[in-house]
């Protein structure tokens, strides 16, 4: 074996920026497989409840779309999305020219990123919010702006005050990940008025609704009202959660038309496979799957936040399909117990929350597997 194929540093001194260097690279959760060999554990008795998924798996819908297209895969996708958009374009009355795909919403987040930001300028976002916007801010070499949350939440008082000058974006995420908080509409509203009064158009605000199929109905609100009411405005969506396709990378934003058209100036032409395309489509009139994916997730975080009531360990009430727990100075031994007895939870640790743990929902049996064996560490 060469010294390269063992992954030593040779002490190369490549002209990386700084910004570049310093980037601490997304600790995604831990998967199955991994698990299985590291612990030496049969991989169909490991559950998984660290990356926020659907546990009802693949909607029958898009499985079938899926079947349809194999033989055409020799084929680039279509590098537009046509049918995808105007499908998207229909369910949320905007024209197609409002919408961008992504490689996930992850890819949308970097899109406006890129489109919008050079070096010098700042990013606003809120202490304990989403991951990538951090790692889309540094990767431009702009700078961060990170404001102290309200709890676990966003300030949006705090954040709009943080706003100055050199400020190109701020990431707004609704429900966030990972604390799981939500902002009410009224609250986005009048962040909205005041950042368009204050400073124009020369701030975007992306609103990041990755979880928002998750809402209880009296809390959802139409936020495509605000794409069209303010210009500065990018709301991203996936369906990787409640329409179950996380393995297929796909996602969408809505902006009006010359934020539009940046955000596609800067997209790889072809970075929406064409499986993720139509089962997208299939899965988005798929009514009966996402209404089993609320009322599964809905029953899924009462039992296990009533388990942690019955436990005594501090959580914070969510409205995604995972929750936020905190275990104190016990956090990562529990982690680790967890993963020995065959339970991938997420560590928050870097996260800024060293002693919580987030614990994606999964199928009722998963959440009481996860229960049962909490209990009894907790109890050990
Ligand atoms: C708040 C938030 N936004 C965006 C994403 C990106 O998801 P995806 O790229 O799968 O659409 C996630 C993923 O966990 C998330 O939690």
């Amino acid at each position: 074996m060469s010294s390269l194929d063992n992954n030593e540093d040779q002490g190369h001194k490549f002209s990386a920026p700084i910004h570049v260097q310093e980037i601490a690279p997304y600790q995604a959760g831990k998967p199955i497989d991994e698990l299985a060999r590291e612990f030496g554990l049969n991989p169909d008795e490991i559950i998984k409840l660290a990356s926020n998924e659907n546990p009802l798996g693949v909607p029958e819908s898009a499985r079938k779309a899926i079947i349809e297209v194999v033989d055409g895969l020799a084929r680039y996708p279509d590098p537009n999305g046509f049918y995808l958009k105007s499908a998207l374009s229909e369910k949320y009355n905007v024209p197609s020219s409002w919408i961008t795909l992504g490689n996930g919403s992850n890819d949308l987040l970097e899109l406006a990123s890129l489109a919008l930001l050079t070096r010098g300028d700042a990013v606003v976002y809120s202490k304990y919010a989403f991951a990538v916007y951090h790692l889309a801010t540094q990767a431009r070499g702009a700078r961060h702006i990170v404001v102290p949350a309200d709890g676990y939440g966003h300030d949006l008082n705090a954040m709009f005050n943080a706003i100055d000058v050199e400020t190109r974006l701020v990431f707004i995420a609704n429900p966030n990940n990972p604390t799981g908080t939500f902002l009410s509409a009224d609250k986005i509203q009048s962040f909205l008025e005041k950042v368009k009064k204050e400073h124009g158009e020369r701030v975007a605000v992306v609103l990041d609704e990755a979880y928002t199929e998750y809402l209880d109905p009296e809390l959802r609100f139409d936020s495509v009202q605000w794409v069209r009411q303010f210009p500065n405005v990018v709301v991203t969506r996936t369906f990787s959660k409640a329409y179950g396709l996380a393995g297929l990378r796909i996602g969408f934003s809505i902006a009006q038309p010359h934020l539009t058209d940046l955000m596609n100036r800067v997209r790889q032409p072809f970075n929406v496979n064409t499986l993720g395309q139509v089962a997208a489509v299939a899965a988005l009139s798929d009514y009966d799957y996402l209404q089993k994916s609320y009322e599964m997730n809905k029953q899924g975080l009462e039992m296990l936040q009533q388990a942690f009531e019955k436990l005594g360990i501090e959580y914070e009430p969510s409205f995604g399909n995972f929750i936020l727990a905190n275990f104190g100075e016990k956090a990562s031994d529990i982690h680790m117990e967890l993963l020995r007895n065959g339970i991938i939870v997420r560590p928050v640790f870097s996260d800024g929350l060293p002693h919580c743990l987030r614990i994606s929902i999964g199928l009722p049996s998963e959440n009481q597997r996860f229960i049962d064996v909490l209990t009894k560490i907790l109890d050990a």
